[in-house]
């Protein structure tokens, strides 16, 4: 791998910029170690809380035509002490890139409390989903609340020393005022962003496809949404910003660092190309970085905002 492509994130060291997203093949040490020998840079975990869960009736994944994906899987989880366990095992491997656990709860306190757990088991850092559009009590219904971000923020600093990652919605009227909020309590990372809330239904039953009704859609549809919260996000804030929401090429990992992430995180485009997807994306950032002249990928990162 070409050393242009090596990037530091909130401290930690990456080969590449490409990253596992939470929720897609994150379950297992295996499926997370498997990532990483197809290329990824860093991996995040399925988001974990203090219980197990079981999440939602199937249907709980809807295969949209062309753009993408809806899921509303509910979060389902084996519970932080069981997960730990899969991190040991992940960290095993001395060859290792960093595992990021993502983590959420129903307060501060049970965040800061998995948090705790996942990084006694090895977790390089935690990444706080306050952004899932489906369940009720957590994920979005925090995210949308600026306020309640920086409690639990400020209340998982407090507990781990490890970097703090944030993920965002885009569910919000304006993503920057979340972001500083975010950083304003401590956060060294924001990732943006999370699904979009959404629906379909079925034409010939007239019921909504998801069990749920309501999930969040991923894939290439999110994409336009996303890259202009990342632009949002790094003009508002210092830390850095990894980009997720319908990378599925190099082209689209660069037009995300162009706005200003320092790192991409894929997770559908998984579903039709495979692990390969991380080396083909770090493979073009690479060659693009090379023809154009520059010597390292931090000097793309937020050039589309120079005037
Ligand atoms: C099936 C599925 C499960 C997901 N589970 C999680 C999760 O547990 N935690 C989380 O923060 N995001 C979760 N996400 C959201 C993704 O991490 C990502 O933010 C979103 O899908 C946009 O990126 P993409 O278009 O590359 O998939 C999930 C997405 C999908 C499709």
């Amino acid at each position: 791998m070409s050393s242009r492509l090596a990037v530091e994130l909130a401290g930690l060291k990456l080969s590449n910029p490409t990253m596992l997203a939470a929720g897609i093949l994150g379950l297992s040490a295996a499926s997370l170690r498997e990532a990483i020998k197809q290329g990824a840079g860093a991996v995040v975990s399925k988001s974990v809380c203090l219980e197990s869960r079981s999440g939602y009736c199937n249907p709980a994944v809807f295969q949209l035509d062309n753009c993408g994906l809806l899921n509303a899987m509910g979060l389902p989880n084996p519970g932080a002490k069981h997960f730990a366990q899969e991190i040991r095992d992940f960290k095993k491997d001395e060859s290792n890139a960093p595992i990021i656990a993502s983590v959420f709860g129903f307060s501060a306190d049970e965040f800061a409390e998995a948090a705790q757990i996942l990084v006694k088991g090895g977790a390089d850092a935690v990444e706080l989903n306050v952004s899932c559009p489906h369940v009720k009590k957590t994920g979005s219904e925090i995210g949308q609340r600026p306020r309640l971000v920086s409690e639990v923020v400020r209340s998982v600093k407090g507990a781990v020393e490890r970097p703090v990652f944030v993920k965002l919605t885009p569910n919000v009227a304006d993503i920057a005022e979340v972001a500083e909020a975010a950083v304003g309590a401590g956060a060294d990372a924001i990732v943006a962003i999370n699904t979009v809330r959404s629906m379909a239904i079925d034409i010939e039953t007239a019921y909504p496809v998801l069990a749920n009704k309501t999930g969040g859609l991923s894939g290439s549809a999110l994409k336009p949404i996303a890259v202009r919260c990342v632009y949002q996000i790094y003009e508002a804030v210092k830390v850095p910003v990894v980009g997720c929401g319908g990378i599925a090429t190099w082209q689209d990992a660069v037009e995300f660092m162009l706005a200003g992430a320092s790192a991409v995180q894929i997770g559908t485009a998984i579903a039709s190309q495979g692990l390969g997807v991380f080396r083909s994306v770090s493979n073009g950032i690479d060659r693009y970085v090379h023809d154009k002249g520059f010597r390292s990928l931090k000097e793309i990162v937020g050039l589309s905002h120079r005037r």
